[in-house]
């Protein structure tokens, strides 16, 4: 039998490469099943570059489609209640799989930059919400998940980490080409952008975009209770959210937790002098011509 050290190391990946985008190798062995993935018509898409909100997006969601109801949204963990589309690992239901056997209305997540998506989803004309955050706070929180989370092999400092994320040397890629990308595709398909930034500044105001989205109407106090529930304090402390059901083979939360901090311009405690001039300057040319704009704090 492996030690225990060992059997923490079985669980970390090498990346391998899904045309062009490095993503981890389990998920490259599931890819045929999620390229074919038959959507439903009333399926809602939550996609994200990975750290950007989607778990904080996926409980304000799922509050919403259950009318605010505290309890119905505590009834499994929200990576049960949101499935990951493209999750696949060794000996464990799929996330196609587990989207097979959940019910309509479904909501998906998942993080595969706009030209992967499986083309079923623009087929059936499904409705996504994408969100974004900006990528001085998405690289911090992401070289913490990787320490935390053991699917990752070791991010190494946070200076080479920062390289990695700025060559796309990371899970998912280039974070330039997928908000990009994500925000073109919005000029012709139903896609609500939103920002990290402006759902921490103005909840209410982030959740009321929502509902216009779905057409739907709740009462002011419904609206009042799903903000409460999805702030960072409550969810921190929600099992139903802050993933800390996982086994800890997975995901230890001990060296960081899933719910970390939860802010905006938390990479100022983080980026040296140099390294956030030369990523302004990496920035502007990665954003060059694009009208997507983001606020760093
Ligand atoms: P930090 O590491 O900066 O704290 P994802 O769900 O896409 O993996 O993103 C995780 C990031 O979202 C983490 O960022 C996490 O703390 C933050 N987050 C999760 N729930 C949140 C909430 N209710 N309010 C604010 N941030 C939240």
């Amino acid at each position: 039998p492996l030690s225990a050290m060992e059997q923490k190391d079985e669980m970390r990946q090498e990346l391998g490469s899904l045309h062009g985008i490095p993503i981890y190798k389990s998920f490259i062995e599931g890819w045929p099943q999620v390229k074919a993935f038959q959507a439903r018509p009333d399926d809602l898409l939550i996609s994200t570059y990975p750290k950007s909100g989607t778990t904080w997006l996926s409980e304000i969601m799922d509050m919403i489609y259950h009318d605010g109801d505290v309890e119905k949204c505590r009834r499994d963990a929200i990576y049960n209640r949101v499935p990951f589309l493209e999750l696949k690992a060794p000996m464990e239901m799929s996330g196609v799989e587990q989207l097979e056997s959940t019910p309509s209305p479904r909501l998906v997540k998942t993080h595969l930059p706009v030209q992967l998506l499986p083309t079923s989803f623009w087929e059936k004309d499904c409705k996504i919400i994408y969100m974004a955050r900006n990528p001085k706070d998405v690289v911090v929180s992401y070289y913490y998940f990787h320490q935390m989370a053991k699917i990752h092999h070791d991010p190494g400092t946070k200076a080479e980490f920062l390289e990695n994320f700025m060559a796309g040397k990371v899970p998912y890629g280039s974070w330039y080409d997928h908000v990009r990308g994500w925000w073109e595709k919005r000029k012709e398909k139903k896609i609500l952008y939103l920002f990290y930034e402006d759902m921490k500044k103005d909840p209410r105001q982030e959740v009321q975009k929502i509902l216009h989205f779905l057409g739907k109407e709740l009462a002011e106090e419904t609206v009042e209770r799903i903000l409460h529930h999805t702030s960072f304090q409550e969810m921190k402390k929600n099992p139903a959210a802050n993933y800390e059901t996982m086994l800890p083979t997975l995901m230890d939360h001990s060296i960081s937790p899933f719910l970390r901090k939860g802010i905006c311009g938390d990479w100022k405690n983080h980026f040296t002098v140099a390294q956030n001039e030369r990523f302004d300057q990496h920035y502007q040319e990665h954003m060059a011509g694009s009208d997507l704009h983001f606020q760093m704090e």
